[in-house]
């Protein structure tokens, strides 16, 4: 496989301080300061001792979530060529293009652990590694990147927002900007509902049936519910996750019951209610077997997805070579003209 050139501003994978070659002594003096920044609610750099488990939550969080940001520019592509307009080409363009990005600045934040983007995709296409189960189900009408950017966008900012303090700085750095572009996704699929929901009674029909079906699987990209959520405790323990995943799931809940109304559509749950007692937003059950069967890779689009990662993966292997390539005449020119000023 290629070598990938290390991108600018991102300090080499050996540096980091849980590479094989970090020293076993450092490990009382640096558990202490570990716990003395996550005491403080400070911030763990790359270059801190952190404890290996901390280090391997991590990476499995971060690369899962660039996968999910790669992975889910492919149910939205679908529609480019299809948009109604120019203007909604070019929209959604930039929406798929802004994923691309988030999954390089989450690769690039992953790769300060110790881990190389090479591994994370090989783990990938290779069908190893996870990514959020919503992008296994298919886009099927101009609708659905409404309710896509509404639900789906949404669901991502009310994950994000708390991981812009995230205890790891390159992770939560990320997020800061991911969480400003999700902002405008969120928008655009919101405002695509609205003129739907406003035009002719098919319109407002397909509208509908798309909140219809991307409302529970939107609900599900929060992860199962905190009795059956193994990572949750130690993360929140880290401050690495702020708040539980039925917190979030019951906030989201809340912000889609007010906008539905703007919208002038309904969500598919008559079970959603405010709770004055608890003060929070309650739903009706969800088919969490479901979940699990997307999971296991066996949703409506698991095997699409990957397959058309994997090819993608295989038709750019001539952009990594001619990178890498281009990399090393670079350094091969800089020791030359070092000898020449020796
Ligand atoms: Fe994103
Ligand atoms: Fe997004």
């Amino acid at each position: 496989m290629a070598r990938i050139v290390q991108p600018a501003g991102q300090p080499a994978p050996t540096n980091a301080p849980n590479a094989p070659d970090a020293p076993a002594s450092n490990d009382a003096a640096g558990q202490a300061n570990f716990d003395a920044i996550i005491a403080k609610d400070s911030r763990v750099e790359p270059k801190d001792w952190m404890p290996e488990a901390y280090r391997r939550s991590l990476v499995r969080q971060i690369s899962q979530h660039a996968h999910s940001e790669i992975i889910g520019m492919q149910p939205e592509a679908n529609w480019i060529t299809r948009a109604p307009s120019l203007k909604r080409k070019s929209i959604l363009m930039a929406k798929v293009q802004d994923e691309a990005g988030h999954g390089l600045y989450l690769y690039s934040a992953a790769e300060t652990l110790g881990t190389t983007r090479d591994d994370m995709m090989d783990a990938l296409v290779a069908g190893k590694a996870r990514y959020s189960s919503i992008f296994n189900y298919p886009t099927v009408t101009w609708a659905d990147m409404g309710a896509i950017g509404w639900m789906v966008d949404g669901a991502a900012i009310c994950n994000q927002v708390p991981l812009c303090r995230a205890s790891y700085g390159p992770y939560g750095r990320a997020m800061v900007r991911v969480c400003k572009e999700e902002s405008f996704h969120q928008r655009q699929g919101f405002e695509i509902l609205l003129e739907l929901a406003h035009g002719t009674p098919e319109q407002k029909a397909m509208a509908q049936d798309a909140v219809n079906r991307w409302y529970a699987p939107s609900l599900m990209m929060f992860g199962p519910p905190d009795d059956d959520s193994p990572n949750s405790k130690q993360s929140m323990a880290w401050n690495i996750k702020r708040f539980s995943n039925d917190e979030l799931r019951s906030r989201f809940v809340g912000m889609l019951a007010e906008q539905v109304k703007v919208l002038g559509l309904t969500l598919p749950d008559s079970e959603i209610r405010f709770n004055e007692d608890t003060k929070k937003w309650e739903y009706g059950p969800l088919d969490w077997e479901e979940f699990k069967e997307v999971l296991a890779g066996r949703g409506p689009c698991n095997a699409q997805r990957l397959e058309r990662r994997r090819s993608a993966h295989e038709d750019g292997a001539w952009v990594r070579e001619a990178a890498a390539a281009y990399h090393d005449k670079q350094l091969a020119k800089q020791a030359a003209e070092q000898k020449a000023a020796a």
